[in-house]
């Protein structure tokens, strides 16, 4: 995720935005840059890289100003690079944004019909381009801030600077964090606090749809119509350390509870307007592609794996091309069948995964199309792929992947949509209703985290279990084995997932009173089988925990607790029984006192085969 700091005052503006940078360093990111209004003019610095880049670049320099803004980039939109990186700057406007703006593409198009030239490849830089053109207009600074935002569609955290009026500062927010920190004689603004939490431990915490405007010692907020409002500051509490977690104990809980907002990132821009359309651009754009290829290959390793799992069930379902779903270090070692009819499609958050560009490597020597989901631009997998999808998750710094695996998901649906549409497996009535559940997910999403205290109880309880056993069916099995996964990678409990429809030939030796069986519970066309496998583990003693629909009042007698989720299409179920998966390894890990971001032997990226 990008990182936003900005700085009205008295200090010396370059090291307070520096600083401020620094302590985004955690997150990860691509690139850096900043803004200083310093001899009657706006000065840019910007730099592909570490910080450590930047800071080479502006040493020795003498950049000194009253306000300034600084950004450090993960990339989306475009390619990491000096031209991409932020400050983006048109005219007398330079602007800094963490987001993604939708409708970018139409924006640029009329702006440069109107005589705008573009430096970037960026989103972002529309938005200079955008205030300017009112800026031209005659409209004063804050007024060009606010219609260039009643043009823009998607989210944002801005911060911008004016050299009319180089005294001002405006931030503005929309589906993106950003506070404004109240310190003595400065103002501040950052889209984490940590940035800022050194110089003040007074905020305003921005809502969606307003703005600020730092001037004169104050800040003042008010909406997109131009009212102000009146906003009381907020005394912060938390550490340093506590803060860069936004408050959270640890970055996986953190990342977890993100997710809603992580899904809605990756699917904004991907829906035509009147939903009947998936986005990918430039991916089969001649229409050669999908008629050309006769089979789909999904290769990945570990949880991404999963996602392939139920990948192969989307692709299959809602497009009929067949589709083989493989884990990275077994394909490429067992002589695949596949040649220039073939999809391989690469699963990966670093995009770094040897095993993963090793099949990468070997597909495309056998002629293969190749399409990568990362959640890393400019990783080995995205620029060794001919095409890339990538999963807005944002840096994910838990070992155990949870954000980047619940966006692969959607990603797959969003590709199974796509395939489907093109191959006219889909019609127009399906695309629609499919596209307006995946629209609904980030909001089941939410209701889904909010129940997190009752899987905290359902954790607590079973914390001295030393085994588990998960079950589901269909497309919710890799769901299963991705609960499992979790579980022994994070708490060190041995789990195991398991077609429920398997047990019989095998598992149910295991069941006991001392086995607690996690069964993925649905109400959709497996739902009876698997009440069936519920009676089986009943009758043999086992301590179920179900996950299942809302509303399902049958399940709750036979089981020892339960775990509500919303219902969808089943398709999308995937996603919704994923979190609570999550969080039950995280509460269980957690008890144990385990080291959650950091798993023993457990390593972020696995670059050896
Ligand atoms: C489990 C986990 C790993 C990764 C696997 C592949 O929580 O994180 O199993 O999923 O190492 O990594 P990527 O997706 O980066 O290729």
């Amino acid at each position: 995720m990008c990182g936003i700091v900005g700085y009205l005052g008295p200090r010396e503006t370059v090291g307070v935005l520096m600083d401020g940078l620094r302590r985004l360093e955690y997150r990860g990111y691509d690139s850096a840059g900043i803004a200083v209004f310093h001899g009657g003019k706006i000065e840019v610095r910007r730099a592909r890289g570490k910080l450590r880049v930047l800071e080479e670049a502006i040493a020795g320099e003498s950049l000194e100003g009253k306000v300034g803004i600084g950004h450090t980039r993960w990339a989306t939109h475009g390619r990491p690079s000096d031209d991409n990186a932020h400050p983006h700057k048109a005219g007398s406007i330079a602007v800094v944004h963490n987001g993604i703006i939708e409708n970018y593409l139409s924006l640029k198009k009329v702006l440069t019909e109107s005589g705008h030239v573009f430096a970037s490849e960026t989103d972002t830089e529309v938005i200079a381009h955008l205030v300017d053109h009112f800026l031209r207009e005659d409209f004063p600074f804050e007024e060009a801030v606010r219609r260039a935002l009643g043009k823009i569609k998607g989210s944002y955290a801005l911060a911008v600077l004016c050299e009319k009026e180089p005294e001002k500062l405006i931030g503005a927010r929309n589906e993106s964090p950003l506070v404004v920190g109240l310190g003595e004689g400065e103002l501040l603004i950052a889209s984490d606090t940590p940035a800022v939490l050194n110089y003040t431990r007074d905020f305003i915490f921005l809502e969606d749809g307003e703005m600020a405007v730092l001037s004169d010692g104050k800040a003042e907020v008010l909406d997109l119509e131009g009212k102000r409002i009146p906003r009381e500051p907020k005394r912060v509490k938390w550490n340093p350390l506590m803060a860069e977690k936004g408050g959270y104990k640890h970055f996986m809980l953190k990342e977890i509870m993100e997710q809603p907002r992580a899904i809605t990132d990756t699917i904004r821009g991907r829906i035509s307007e009147d939903r009947s359309e998936i986005i990918f651009e430039g991916l089969d754009s001649d229409g050669k592609m999908v008629k050309a290829i006769n089979r789909i290959a999904l290769v990945a390793c570990g949880t991404s794996y999963h996602a392939a799992l139920v990948g192969r069930y989307l692709i299959e379902s809602l497009c009929r091309i067949p589709v083989e779903a493989d884990i990275g270090s077994e394909f490429r070692y067992r002589n695949p069948l596949v040649d220039e009819k073939t999809l391989l499609v690469t699963i990966s958050q670093s995009g770094e995964t040897a095993d993963t560009l090793a099949a990468l490597r070997e597909a495309r020597k056998r002629g293969a199309r190749t399409l990568g989901i990362c959640n890393v631009v400019e990783s080995s997998l995205s620029r060794e792929s001919d095409y890339t999808i990538f999963t807005y998750a944002g840096p994910e710094i838990g070992v155990a992947s949870t954000k980047a695996f619940s966006t692969q998901l959607v990603i797959l649906y969003l590709l199974s949509l796509f395939l489907g549409k093109r191959t006219g497996y889909i019609s127009h009535t399906q695309m629609d209703e499919f596209i307006g559940e995946l629209v609904r997910l980030p909001h089941l999403l939410e209701e889904v985290v909010r129940g997190h205290k009752e899987i905290e109880r359902i954790g607590r309880k079973y914390v001295h279990a030393e085994n588990f056993l998960y079950l589901g069916r269909g497309i919710n099995y890799p769901i299963a084995l991705e609960g499992a996964l979790k579980l022994k990678e994070i708490s060190y409990i041995h789990a195991e997932g398991y077609p429920a429809g398997e047990m019989k030939h095998g598992p149910i030796a295991l069941i006991d009173r001392e086995m607690p069986v996690v069964v993925l519970a649905t109400k959709d066309d497996t739902y009876e089988k698997v009440m069936n496998n519920i009676e089986e583990v009943h009758a043999r003693e086992g301590r179920i925990i179900a996950l299942a629909s809302q509303g399902d009042k049958e399940i709750a007698s036979k089981v020892e607790d339960v775990i509500f989720i919303p219902p969808t299409v089943s398709l999308l179920t995937p996603v919704l029984l994923t979190i609570p998966l999550q969080l039950l390894a995280y509460y269980m890990a957690d008890f144990k006192g385990n080291d959650v971001d950091q798993p023993r032997n457990l390593a972020k990226s696995v670059t050896v085969e």
